[in-house]
C-alpha cells in the first residue's frame, strides 16, 4: 500500500523538488499540494515539468479533505504552527520542514499530537552532512565546556535563528550547558552583543545577500579552537532523501521526533 503525501509549500524551493521526488517514489503518493498562489490549477501547471497533475489547494484545511496519511511542511515560520496542528487535528501525521518554530510549539505539537495518536517529525535540516554536524557537535560538548553558534542566512530569510541553529542549541543542551568565563548577564556595554541565548548557547544570527545558508559550532579552550561548520549549497537536493525517510517513517510513530538522526539508525 502506498503512503498517500500532501506538500504544503508545494511550489517553493524544496516543495518543488519533493512533489516530483514523492511523485516519482513507488511506494509514495502525492495526493496534495497547497500554494496559496497557484490554488485551483494543476500542480503541473505551476511547476511545469513531470509534476503530477495533482490540483493544488489554497490551504491546509482544503487539501486535507482528500483523504491523506502524511502532511510534509515547507511553507513558512508565519503559516508551519497552524498547518501542523490542523493535519494532528484531522488524524494525519505530519514532516516539518519549515523553521521558526519555537521549543514552546514543539511542546505543544507534541501533546496534540500524542492526543490523536499521530507523528510528528521535525528536522531543522534534512542533510545528512548537517546531521553529522549535529552529532560531531555533540560529541565536542562532552569534552569543552565553551562554545557559541553562528548561523548565516541569505538576507531574504525572514525568521532567525535558523531551524538548523535552533536545533543544534537544543541538541546540545542535553549534552550540557556552556560555562562562559564572563556570563553573559554579566555583561558590561551592551548584552544584545552577546546574541540570543537558547537552550544555554549563545547564538548569533547573520542575514546578508551571498549565503544561503551556512552554521558554524565554535568551541573554545585554553589556547586552542575547534570549528565546525556546516554550508548548504544553492540546490535543495540535500534535504530532499531525509525528508522521504521521515514520510516513510512517521506513519508508525506516536508524538514528536525531533532531528533526523532519531530516524537514520
Ligand atoms: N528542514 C530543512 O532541511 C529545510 C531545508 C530548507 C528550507 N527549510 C525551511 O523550509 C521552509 C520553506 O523554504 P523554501 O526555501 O522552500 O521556501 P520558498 O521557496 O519561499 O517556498 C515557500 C512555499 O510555501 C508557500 N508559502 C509561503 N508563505 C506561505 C504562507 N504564509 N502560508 C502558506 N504557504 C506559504 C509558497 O507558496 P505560496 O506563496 O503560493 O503560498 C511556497 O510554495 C522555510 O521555513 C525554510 O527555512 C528547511
Amino acid at each position: 500500500m502506498t503512503i498517500k503525501v500532501c506538500v504544503a509549500g508545494a511550489t517553493g524551493w524544496v516543495g518543488k523538488p519533493l512533489c516530483l521526488a514523492v511523485a516519482g517514489a513507488e511506494d509514495l503518493s502525492l495526493v496534495g499540494a497547497v500554494s496559496r498562489t497557484y490554488a485551483g490549477r494543476s500542480l503541473r501547471e505551476a511547476v511545469g515539468g513531470e509534476a503530477p497533475d495533482v490540483l493544488v489547494s489554497g490551504s491546509v484545511g482544503e487539501a486535507l479533505e482528500t483523504p491523506t496519511d502524511v502532511l510534509v511542511d515547507y511553507t513558512k515560520a508565519d503559516a508551519v504552527k497552524g498547518n501542523v496542528l490542523a493535519a494532528i487535528a484531522k488524524g494525519v501525521h505530519v514532516v516539518i520542514g519549515s523553521s521558526g518554530l519555537t521549543d514552546e510549539d514543539f511542546v505543544e505539537i507534541d501533546r496534540a499530537a500524542s492526543e490523536k495518536n499521530v507523528g510528528v517529525i521535525a528536522a531543522g535540516n534534512f542533510a545528512v552532512t548537517a546531521v553529522l554536524l549535529q552529532r560531531f557537535a555533540c560529541e565536542a560538548a562532552k569534552y569543552l565546556s565553551q562554545w557559541e553558534v553562528v548561523d548565516y542566512a541569505s538576507d531574504a530569510k525572514q525568521d532567525a535563528p535558523s531551524g538548523t541553529a535552533r536545533e543544534l542549541a537544543f541538541r546540545l543542551s542535553e549534552v550540557g550547558r556552556p560555562e562562559p568565563t564572563v556570563p553573559v548577564e554579566e555583561t558590561l556595554g551592551e548584552r544584545a552583543a552577546r546574541g540570543l541565548t537558547l537552550n544555554g548557547t549563545q547564538v548569533h544570527s547573520l542575514r546578508l545577500p551571498g549565503y544561503v545558508i551556512a552554521v558554524e559550532a565554535i568551541f573554545g579552550a585554553r589556547d586552542e579552537r575547534l570549528t565546525l561548520r556546516h554550508d548548504a549549497g544553492s540546490g535543495a537536493e540535500p534535504y530532499i532523501q531525509g525528508t522521504l525517510l521521515a514520510i516513510r517513517k512517521v506513519t508508525s510513530r506516536v508524538g514528536l521526533v525531533r532531528g533526523l538522526d532519531k530516524i537514520m539508525e
